[in-house]
């Protein structure tokens, strides 16, 4: 038995429903740890409330919030002998989603419709995935999260006012560093992009070896150029390894959760191969400021929906990678968080 002190609010949010190429990807909607036993997890995915927990055999249940018998929220309930136990009128649900119990006619069997509208979940990477429709594909990748040389970690969730396609976007954006980050990840006076190739194959977008000066990559004190190469692997899943010439390397795989079309939950798998001295609450303070230094203007686009075609925005040649992950977007046929209009009073976006 639990009390509601054990429900973890992760987000909430309200809107409107989402596109096929969303609802059939996977999502992290929660860090593994968070799902403890007996402990229900409220989340919101794509406009859809979600209840989390974990069966007595460790399988997670990532269930609509949402009792068949009087629509009231299951998130409000507890976990009683491996069921789901509604707050309502104590009907009880197994891991299946079925209801099994019925406590004001204890005779009675439940029908099969007596059900709980189930979805995908997965963990991996001591994360929480969860598909709404069918996968198309699995889970991205993470190939330093196995290998002994590299640390890996953690960190999120971020909970950003922003449309997650702009998030995703700001994380392909180097030109930006020098500005938002000065002093960390770029310099004011030297914020020269030179041109760089990106490409779309079957995995994705591909940009490679972007140059980008950094005052001190590698906490050594000594400023110098650094590589990126990044990947948009999916429409709200992004991959960069930062590489320096005498071999460290830095990868971030990041996961951008749609709450809705204004607001995302975002989370950093990161690995590092060097600065093995450097405690992992340091790291994950560092990537927090980075985070919180980009804020202000994700939270501010106007519209927020990232424009797929038309004049609204103007491009640069260091937008590269943006714009191919645009082209790319508009190809998968994306249009959940994206708009094909060039004036804001035909944009249907927020
Ligand atoms: Fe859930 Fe009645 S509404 S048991
Ligand atoms: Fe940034």
């Amino acid at each position: 038995m639990v009390s509601q002190s054990n429900l973890v609010s992760v987000n909430v949010a309200n809107g409107k429903g989402g596109d096929r190429k969303l609802l059939n990807d996977w999502h992290v909607v929660a860090k593994a740890a968070d799902l403890r036993p007996n402990s229900l997890v409220k989340v919101r995915l794509l406009e859809k409330d979600l209840v989390l927990w974990r069966g007595e055999c460790g399988a997670v249940c990532a269930w609509e919030d949402r009792c068949p018998h009087r629509s009231v929220r299951l998130s409000y309930g507890q976990i009683v002998e491996n069921t789901l136990v509604c707050s309502y009128h104590g009907l009880a649900y197994d891991t299946q989603g079925q209801c099994v119990k019925v406590p004001a006619h204890p005779n009675y069997t439940p029908p099969k419709q007596a059900c709980v509208r189930t979805f995908q979940a997965q963990e991996r990477y001591d994360l929480i995935y969860v598909c709404l429709g069918e996968p198309e594909q699995d889970i991205v990748v993470f190939p330093e999260w196995d290998d002994p040389t590299y640390r890996c970690y953690l960190t999120g969730p971020y909970h950003i006012r922003s449309n997650g396609l702009r998030a995703i976007e700001n994380f392909l954006d180097v030109a930006h560093f020098p500005f938002i980050h000065e002093g960390i990840l770029g310099d004011p006076d030297k914020p020269e992009i030179e041109d760089y190739e990106v490409t779309i194959d079957e995995n994705g977008v591909f940009a490679h070896n972007i140059r980008v000066w950094q005052p001190d990559p590698y906490g050594t004190g000594k400023g110098d150029y650094v590589s990126y190469d990044y990947w948009a692997f999916r429409p709200l899943t992004a991959y960069l390894r930062k590489y320096s010439p005498s071999g460290e390397c830095l990868t971030l795989l990041y996961h951008v959760a749609p709450v809705s079309e204004s607001e995302c939950v975002s989370w950093m798998s990161g690995a590092l191969n060097y600065a093995h001295d450097i405690s992992e609450a340091e790291i994950k303070a560092f990537q927090d400021k980075i985070v919180l230094q980009d804020l202000n203007n994700l939270e501010s686009h106007n519209p927020q929906c990232v424009p797929l075609d038309g004049n609204l925005e103007f491009h640069l040649p260091s937008d590269r990678a943006s714009l191919m992950y645009r082209k790319w977007l508009k190809q998968q046929g994306v249009t959940y968080g994206a708009s094909v209009t060039t004036s804001i009073s035909d944009s249907s976006c927020p």
